[in-house]
């Protein structure tokens, strides 16, 4: 656990479990700040880096704040892999950065057996307009804007079971940044959002709920879900968080009998670079979705809705 800060500047820390941490540093200007970083995803230097880049630059839009700058962060057996290898990464995250307009100033490498790579992000945001995971209310609906199953269908990438079109359509969701759904909730307005990553669906709207001290409906039959789950997960492509989230969640997840195991496992799958979880009052869930389309995300749904209560129920 981190010492909390008693400075009255930080608006957002660790405490509340959010994406990033906002500290004010003029009356109307506040910086978003993040770090995450990974293990290789797939297995082509340049297409993890643009997927790292996204993730990392996922926790800043998500807190509704506009990046601008970013670090990177990189760990590799520097005497075993060409450097090609690692400015190709270093290219991924770049044009994925120069895609978000954020400048990249810098960072630091280390020698590691095992390969890592991330960017520490700053963003800014106005004080009195930072989207908390915390902010929903009683009868707010949700909107997920990414489908999920990149967990499993990752998991098939390194067993080489997910290949041609398929892997192209993973690598293009995980590389996909959340910028236009970001700007899309900044325009419909807001009370809550998050972004899914490892975690899970379930897992990221726990904290939501926590943090409003409400409950939660989730139709399951809604959920945005990639294609050929069920193939690539039969033929044996999974990941060991599913098990640890609900054991971790108990009695706070009420699964209905209906719920199949795919959609279980689904609702807890580990996402990659996941998209945004969005709570809006109803009266503005239409407008949120004309704008995202819009915007050209087609993949956004409703999923779930905020009541009275703790506990998450999935029908
Ligand atoms: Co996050
Ligand atoms: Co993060
Ligand atoms: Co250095």
């Amino acid at each position: 656990m981190l010492t909390p800060s008693t400075d009255p500047r930080v608006l957002v820390d660790t405490r509340t479990s959010d994406d990033a941490g906002v500290f004010r540093i003029a009356p109307d200007l506040a910086l978003v700040q993040t770090v995450d970083f990974f293990t290789p995803v797939v297995d082509d230097p340049y297409t993890w880096g643009a997927i790292a880049a996204a993730n990392s630059l996922s926790d800043v839009y998500a807190m509704g704040g506009i990046p601008i700058t970013a670090l990177n962060i990189l760990a590799f057996p520097l005497s075993e892999v060409p450097i090609d290898v690692i400015g190709d990464v270093l290219r991924g995250a770049g044009d994925k950065c120069l895609e978000a307009g954020v400048a990249v100033l810098g960072g630091h490498t280390v020698d590691d057996p095992q390969p890592k790579f991330g960017l520490s992000v700053t963003g800014t945001v106005h004080p009195d307009r930072v989207i908390t995971n915390a902010g929903a209310r009683d009868g707010d609906v949700l909107v997920l804007t990414k489908p999920l199953g990149t967990g499993i269908l990752a998991s098939g990438i390194k067993q080489g079971i997910v290949t041609g079109g398929l892997y192209d359509e993973v690598v293009r969701v995980m590389s996909t940044l959340n910028k236009a759904a970001a700007e899309a909730m900044l325009e419909v307005g807001a009370h809550a959002c998050t972004d899914v990553t490892g975690y899970g669906f379930i897992g990221h709207l726990s904290e939501m709920c926590a943090g409003a001290g409400l409950g939660a409906e989730v139709d399951a039959a809604s959920l945005p879900r990639l294609p050929q789950i069920a193939e690539i997960r039969v033929a044996g492509a999974t990941t060991s968080a599913p098990k640890k989230t609900y054991a971790f969640l108990g009695e706070r997840v009420v699964m209905e009998e209906s719920v199949d195991p795919l959609t279980r496992e689904l609702l807890a799958d580990p996402q990659t670079s996941g998209g945004l979880l969005i709570a809006v009052p109803p009266d503005q869930e239409h407008a949120l979705h004309e704008v995202l389309r819009a915007r050209g995300i087609t993949s956004a749904r409703t999923v779930a809705r905020f009541v009275k209560g703790n506990t998450i129920t999935v029908r």
